[in-house]
């Protein structure tokens, strides 16, 4: 296990997977009944942006950056402004001023500001928890689960299990609720993650074919991708909702990663109409226009 998720906090990747995993929370919320949310790969609460790992890629410039740092936020989708109230909340409203980028895609103020602590998904659904709904954090690499264990020790909504995220759907699932939010977002360390993916899916989908389920991708491999959505499509499952967002060729900036997707099994209803306009919008003020590309599309739907 040798990914640790300091040196991408923040990144592009983080905000196009955080946003969407707000509005589908909020979508859940629409109804009082309890909300069971698992999060099979959930590193840890919170990041610092000043540490060193994360100074040494610095992925962050090109994501909660580039957001934190608009002068006009007229226009914004309603999410926007949920998660960076999130990101505030959790530092305070305290800022730090950071050095511009001098790297290939340039911030235009000579000055950013930072927040300190950049908050992975456990602590993004834990600001958005009501008191009848439940959070199941789940990580393997023994340090990331002890500072989740620490961070989290007082929370009686929240349970922190060190465990592998595949055997969590099998464990926690279905939740005792009925209503649930599934993350996974695995490090793709392994070659066959994807297949990984989609067998722990099957399992998943016969103990809870109900649950809402977000899976995030890096997109590298063409081939790779295809052959992950044609196994998606036979699972048993009517609805399945896929966006994506890439920055174009030159990854540099980035971190080396182009492109990144979600697929969304059993996607709420209509999600399709808030999905779009947000990562759009995301695409515009990450990437730019003229370079970057986006997609939202249900790859199976039967409504
Ligand atoms: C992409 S990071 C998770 C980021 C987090 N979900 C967020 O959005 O803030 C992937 C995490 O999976 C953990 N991991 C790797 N293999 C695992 C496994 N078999 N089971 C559970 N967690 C694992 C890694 O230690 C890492 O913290």
């Amino acid at each position: 296990m040798n990914y640790r998720h300091i040196y991408h906090a923040g990144n592009f990747a983080d905000v196009f997977k955080h946003c969407i995993l707000i509005m589908l929370m909020q979508s859940l919320s629409q109804k009082d009944k309890a909300i069971s949310y698992l999060d099979t790969h959930a590193g840890i609460g919170l990041y610092d942006l000043t540490s060193e790992n994360a100074q040494k890629t610095r992925e962050y410039e090109n994501g909660i950056a580039r957001l934190y740092n608009l002068q006009d936020y007229t226009n914004c989708p309603e999410v926007i402004n949920t998660y960076l109230q999130i990101v505030r909340a959790v530092n305070n409203g305290k800022d730090i001023i950071d050095r511009p980028n001098i790297g290939a895609v340039t911030l235009a103020a000579s000055t950013i500001y930072l927040p300190k602590f950049y908050p992975g998904s456990p602590y993004i659904m834990r600001s958005l928890l009501r008191s009848q709904d439940y959070i199941t954090l789940v990580e393997m690499h023994p340090e990331d689960v002890l500072a989740l264990k620490q961070e989290f020790q007082k929370d009686k909504q929240v349970a922190v299990h060190h465990l592998d995220g595949y055997q969590s759907m099998k464990a926690f699932l279905p939740p005792k609720n009925g209503r649930g939010l599934i993350l996974i977002d695995p490090a793709y360390e392994q070659k066959d993650e994807m297949q990984n993916i989609i067998a722990a899916m099957q399992i998943a989908l016969d103990r809870f074919s109900v649950g809402i389920y977000a899976i995030w991708y890096p997109i590298k491999d063409q081939e790779m991708i295809q052959s992950f959505y044609k196994d998606l499509k036979q699972l048993a499952a009517q609805n399945i909702l896929i966006t994506g967002l890439s920055v174009g060729e030159d990854a540099s900036a980035y971190g080396g990663l182009t492109s990144c997707g979600m697929a969304i099994i059993n996607a709420p209803w209509q999600f399709e109409k808030q999905l779009k306009p947000m990562v759009a919008w995301l695409s515009r003020i990450l990437v730019g226009d003229s370079i970057g590309k986006h997609d939202v599309r249900w790859l199976l739907h039967d409504r």
